[in-house]
């Protein structure tokens, strides 16, 4: 691998509505500490020596103001390129990964919903792959118990039993992959999709589809600041972290 395949590309999928969140702005360009998720999460990627390009998939209407807002955050040093993103977040990352040039050999897909990774955690996954995993996750231990229920909404629903919490993980992104196997993952589940094939489980994140085809997935330890802001209450502690952060820095 020469040095630029070495360095990896990451992919951020920031096109989603956040209805879980609540109305306002698409989720992407919400403020946390005065500053959209989407500008954290991609300032927590160019951090990294590991990343040397990053791609936004941002709301199909919105790639010019998404261009605008990274300019004014001052992310200039790094490449980072804007397209636009599509109607589910599969569709995100797959268009996403078509502006990637053709050398790079490493991937990493970050939500944008994700503002607060630790630099760590994205050193961690990209090195994991550099060390020739095809497909790496970071993931953290449940404090839940977690049980199967046949899906009943409204009505109490039936157990239908309980996996031992020690073999699960609650797994986050960055994820990395090798390139190559990334954009062959996305291109079986598209063509499956058009030929209106399986009623299989949605896939849920880019890991997953690697599963479904086959392929070995690792897990690497993530961390709890890593968190996905989906609801409200995610945000109100993302906000309690980001000031805990700034009160450290100040001393
Ligand atoms: N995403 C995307 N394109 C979509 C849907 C989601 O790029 N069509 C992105 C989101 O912007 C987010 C990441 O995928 O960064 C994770 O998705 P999620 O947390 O579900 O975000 P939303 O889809 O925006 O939220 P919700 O499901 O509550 O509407
Ligand atoms: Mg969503």
């Amino acid at each position: 691998m020469n040095a630029s395949a070495a360095v990896a590309a990451a992919v951020v999928p920031a096109a989603g509505r956040g209805e879980r969140l609540g109305p306002g702005a698409p989720k992407a360009l919400r403020e946390l500490g005065g500053v959209p998720l989407l500008v954290h999460a991609v300032r927590a990627l160019a951090r990294s020596r590991a990343v040397g390009l990053v791609v936004v998939a941002a709301p199909a209407d919105g790639v010019a103001e998404v261009v605008a807002l990274l300019d004014s955050h001052g992310l200039d040093g790094k490449d980072i390129r804007v397209v636009a993103g599509g109607a589910t977040r599969q569709e995100s990352v797959r268009l996403g990964l078509a502006a990637i040039p053709a050398e790079v050999e490493i991937v990493l897909v970050h939500d944008a919903a994700r503002p607060l990774v630790p630099v760590e955690v994205v050193d961690a996954v990209a090195a994991a792959v550099r060390a020739g995993a095809g497909a790496v996750v970071p993931a953290v231990p449940l404090a839940d118990t977690v049980k199967r229920v046949e899906p009943n909404p409204g009505r109490p629903e039936p157990v239908l039993d309980t996996p031992d919490r020690a073999t699960l993980r609650a797994v986050q992104t960055p994820q990395g992959f090798d390139r190559t196997t990334l954009v062959g993952v996305h291109a079986k589940a598209l063509a499956e999709e058009a030929a209106g094939a399986a009623d299989a489980p949605p896939v849920t994140d880019d890991a997953g589809l690697v599963e479904r085809y086959g392929g070995q997935v690792v897990v690497v330890p993530g961390h709890e600041e890593a968190f996905k802001v989906t609801r409200p209450l995610d945000l109100v502690l993302a906000e309690a972290v980001l000031a805990r952060r700034r009160a450290a820095d100040a001393y």
